[in-house]
């Protein structure tokens, strides 16, 4: 794959959205840090995720980006939607989403969120705890309910499974509790981790999946769901397997799923639909030389919109280019990049190449920037976050 070769000078792979070429940006008049989306990207990759997956449901996971307009567009594309609280299923009930169309697929909640949204029409959730299919018993009686099978997700850059999910011995376990408080077993979900980047994760993900529906089979329990979660990767600097590759492995994993393929298969994307559908913006505000290092000081930093540098202990690298010309190799000096607050923590980008000419007043572009970046963002020392900028509607 052709990547963004910030280091050098700007090149930009076949995939970029001509909406969010450099030029482009040059041109927007707003006042930074703002975030533009552009949403004609984000139809493609949703179209390019569900035809690459066919016959599989789609709920896009809310958390990744919840802004109205993107909700609103997905919404009109057909998708459905993963929550993770009450206050998320209130923002797709503003739009007018059925919570019927809903998975709830946080595992520990809030006992009154549970309350509200069955109480709303939500009637799927997901647990991996005994402690939270009595919650589920007592405030969503009757309710479906599929477990989160804990799984290998050491190839993502973030890994989810020390927090959640239900080892496939206990699974079973905890599906037969929920038959026996009146739930309705419904199935079983899984999360590689987030930005996976093998094909084999979601592989071996299926097969314990085979092995859970097997001795269930046993128990006289068919699941009616099989949810593939997230995971899908997006193209930030490395290379990560396509979307289509993934599809592949998914398929022919589930060609050998055994003793049978849930009725329902389901996806919940987060990062792979809007991830590449928007460029951060953000202003220098200073440009300082601290004991030889030069430092570039952003009205953007980890708190007000890039969370996900402190998440990957600054391993994390995202497309990146100024507004200078300057793009020529001997033009450029390595630049630590940090944000506007008090704190030095803030810092997001280290040894990054940027023009030595580089200051205050110019822009700095971090492209790939549409997921897990407003929906992170504080107000830390009075910063705000970027303000998110919609392009490219139908
Ligand atoms: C339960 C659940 N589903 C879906 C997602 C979306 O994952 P991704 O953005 O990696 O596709 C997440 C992300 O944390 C999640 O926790």
């Amino acid at each position: 794959m052709q990547l963004i070769d910030h280091q050098i000078r700007l090149q930009l792979p076949t995939y970029w959205p001509r909406a969010l070429e450099p030029e482009a940006l040059n041109r927007m008049d707003h006042p930074t840090p703002f975030l533009v989306c552009d949403l004609e990207t984000v139809r493609e990759r949703y179209a390019h995720l569900t035809a690459a997956l066919p016959g599989v449901n789609c709920y896009y996971a809310v958390k990744c980006n919840p802004e109205l307009e993107l909700l609103a567009a997905f919404d009109q594309l057909g998708s459905s939607f993963e929550v993770a609280s009450c206050a998320e299923l209130q923002m797709l009930q503003k739009l007018g989403v059925d919570p019927e169309r809903v998975l709830y697929s946080n595992t520990v909640k809030p006992a009154a969120h549970i309350a509200e949204s069955f109480a709303a029409g939500l009637w799927r959730y997901a647990f991996d705890s005994e402690g939270e299919l009595y919650k589920l018993a007592q405030h969503a009686p009757g309710a479906a309910v599929y477990v989160r099978l804990r799984v290998d997700d050491s190839t993502s850059l973030f890994p989810l499974s020390r927090k959640f999910g239900a080892e496939a011995q206990e699974a079973r376990a905890l599906l037969l509790l929920a038959r026996s408080l009146g739930l309705r077993p419904y199935g079983v979900t899984f999360h590689v981790g987030s930005q996976c980047t093998t094909t084999t994760a979601w592989r071996q993900a299926i097969a314990a999946v085979g092995r859970l529906l097997s001795r269930l089979s046993g128990d006289g329990i068919t699941l009616e769901m099989l949810n593939l979660g997230g995971g899908f990767p997006a193209r930030y600097v490395e290379d990560v397997p396509s979307v289509d590759q993934i599809a592949n492995t998914i398929e022919s994993a589930l060609h050998e799923l055994l003793p049978y393929r849930p009725e329902l298969l389901a996806v919940e994307p987060g990062r792979y639909l809007v991830a590449e559908s928007a460029v951060l913006v953000g202003g220098v505000l200073g440009r300082e030389v601290r004991a030889g290092e030069n430092w570039a000081y952003l009205d953007v930093g980890a708190y007000n919109g890039l969370m996900e540098t402190q998440q990957t202990v600054n391993q994390w690298r995202y497309p990146l280019w100024s507004s200078r010309p300057d793009h020529a190799a001997a033009d450029q000096v390595p630049f630590t990049v940090t944000g506007p607050s008090c704190d030095s923590s803030d810092t997001t980008f280290f040894g990054v190449h940027l023009p030595a000419t580089l200051d205050a007043g110019d822009r700095l572009y971090i492209g790939s920037a549409g997921a897990y970046t407003l929906s992170y963002a504080s107000h830390f020392n009075g910063f705000p976050p970027p303000s998110p900028v919609f392009i490219g509607r139908s």
